[in-house]
């Protein structure tokens, strides 16, 4: 039924619970899988420390994003601390989340597997992605890095729902 999924991944424990059950579906389905980041910048530092294996990101992006010339950098503070740097650190940090999101899937047995780091609209850029790939499943967690717990659905998810011409899988 479903031969192309879109996850879209931030970081948090729900969009990685989100990867978990795209990559479940691609390999049972047989489907191309695209993982898909949007570059957070300007979040406060306190979402980004929220990050799923944060100690592992700032281990992996700090000597990538940073010069050499700054001491060494062990909390998402100190990697932020420096404005001049935060768009090589937001971009490192895609990077490294989708590399990770990529080796996931390859040892769980999915075979067609893209990544995608992109930019603007967090909901904007998913929509058009799925647009772009022919997607016919998008799989997100229902929220995500966010601080306010009211909202039963982040707005990133809420957007995407609304807008959507797929089918899409919020997962909790
Ligand atoms: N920058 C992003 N790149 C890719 N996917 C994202 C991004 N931000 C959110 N998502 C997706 O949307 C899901 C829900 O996150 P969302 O941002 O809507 O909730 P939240 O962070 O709890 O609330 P809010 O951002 O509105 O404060 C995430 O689990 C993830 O799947
Ligand atoms: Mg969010």
């Amino acid at each position: 039924m479903f031969k192309t999924i879109l996850v879209a991944i931030d970081g948090s424990d729900p969009g990685a619970r989100a990867l978990d059950a795209a990559i479940d579906l691609a390999v049972k389905y047989s489907a191309r899988l695209d993982i898909l980041h949007v570059r957070m910048h300007g979040r406060p530092v306190e979402e980004l420390e929220r990050m799923a294996e944060v100690e592992h990101i700032v281990a992996h992006v700090a000597p990538k994003a940073l010069p050499s010339s700054l001491p060494n950098a062990s909390t998402m503070a100190d990697l932020l601390a420096h404005a001049e740097h935060e768009a090589r650190v937001v971009s490192e940090i895609a990077d490294r989340l989708l590399d990770a999101a990529r080796q996931n899937a390859h040892a769980a047995g999915a075979r067609d597997v893209g990544i995608k780091s992109a930019g603007g609209d967090y909901a904007d850029a998913i929509l058009d992605t799925a647009r772009d790939k022919g997607t016919d499943l998008i799989v997100m967690g229902r929220r995500g890095l966010g601080r306010v717990r009211s909202m039963l659905v982040g707005s990133v998810s809420n957007k995407v729902v609304q807008e959507a011409e797929t089918a899409v899988l919020l997962v909790h």
